[in-house]
């Protein structure tokens, strides 16, 4: 495989309203997506919501300013999600769009704020039970036969979903993004606590993962980070199970002489089903920090992943 981690952009560009970008800002994002394409990521995250679509554009930016940053990368973004003052009218309640003239206004909208033609991936961020699939499809299939997408994603949906759209679908359905970290476990408890009351707690879409692996659906899990709380941002007030989740990942990434960051990320990594973790963080030394997940999880023995997942959830499996 290539590069296995995905480059999150949802923090670039400053914050979600409709102030300008600030040259601080914009050098941030600079500086960011410098670090994330020299450390070797070939793919990079966004959303029409993402800032308010600050995000692209920041990112455009930087690619017109930046061209040798063009070189070797591939761009997915997502529509879908309305926000209130943000991709939906103010007022409204948050909701989801994917009719017609919403894909394509979106798509059009983030290909301009980016300065691309073209993207390599549309993902369809959350499911809208307003429009059939079969419209959603349509759309889709449209902007393939357009040149303005190679293929489709889909975010936060089902297997009934996916095998949905795969049948409606011309164009390629080449990825699913989910939220799957080592504070967000569910696609592992749901797997060994069928027949157990506290298998209640978890929710993750039964079968999922079996149907991408075999049909060859990559699997991108956002949040991979587990947002730094067991690798130095510190565990959020009075949660001994984050503190004790930490002092496991320290206690590997020493051993194994690599970063937390690549413990947390490499936990995801060691699982057989090729998971590509999307991280989101626009520090530069985490960035690099993140790109050791892959010889962590090299070195992650099969007792290492179950004890950090064991810190993870608190107490012992089963
Ligand atoms: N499909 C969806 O519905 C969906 C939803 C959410 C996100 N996403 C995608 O997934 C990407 C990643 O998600 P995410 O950003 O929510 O989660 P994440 O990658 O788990 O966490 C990244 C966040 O954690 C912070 N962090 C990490 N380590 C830290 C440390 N040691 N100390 C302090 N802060 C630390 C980062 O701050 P720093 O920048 O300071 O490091 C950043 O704010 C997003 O960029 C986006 O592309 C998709």
């Amino acid at each position: 495989m290539s590069f296995p981690l995905i480059f999150g952009c949802m923090a670039l560009g400053g914050p979600w309203d409709r102030s300008e970008i600030t040259s601080t800002q914009f050098d941030a994002a600079h500086t960011a997506v410098r670090a994330a394409h020299r450390a070797g990521f070939e793919l990079f995250d966004h959303a029409d919501i993402y800032a308010v679509g600050k995000s692209e554009a920041v990112f455009g930016r930087i690619l017109a300013e930046d061209p040798e940053l063009r070189r070797g990368i591939r761009l997915q973004t997502k529509c879908g999600i309305r926000l209130p003052g943000n991709t939906g009218p103010e007022g409204s309640p948050v909701h989801y769009r994917l009719d017609r003239d919403t894909i394509r206004a979106s798509l059009e909208g983030s290909l301009q704020r980016l300065g691309v033609d073209s993207v390599e991936r549309l993902i369809l961020h959350r499911p809208d039970p307003l429009t059939t699939l079969g419209e959603a499809a349509q759309a889709l299939d449209d902007l393939r036969s357009e040149g303005l997408i190679n293929s489709v994603g889909l975010s936060n949906m089902t297997l009934r979903h996916v095998a949905a759209f795969q049948q409606v679908l011309s164009t390629p359905l080449t990825a699913v993004q989910i939220q799957m970290s080592l504070a967000h476990r569910d696609f592992v408890e749901t797997q060994v606590l069928g027949n157990q009351s506290e298998g209640t707690e978890y929710n993750f879409p039964e079968g999922l993962l079996t149907h991408c692996v075999a049909d060859e659906i990559e699997v991108q899990a956002w949040g991979a980070m587990a947002n730094g709380i067991y690798s130095g941002r510190g565990a959020p007030e009075g949660d001994p199970t984050a503190e004790a989740t930490s002092g496991v990942v320290t206690r590997l990434a020493e051993r194994m002489n690599v970063s937390r960051e690549a413990v947390v990320v490499g936990w995801l990594l060691r699982h057989p089903y090729a998971i590509r973790p999307v991280v989101g963080t626009t520090n530069p030394e985490r960035i690099r920090a993140c790109t050791q997940a892959p010889e962590a999880a090299a070195h992650m023995t099969h007792s290492d992943w179950y004890e950090l997942w064991t810190a993870a959830r608190g107490h012992a499996l089963p």
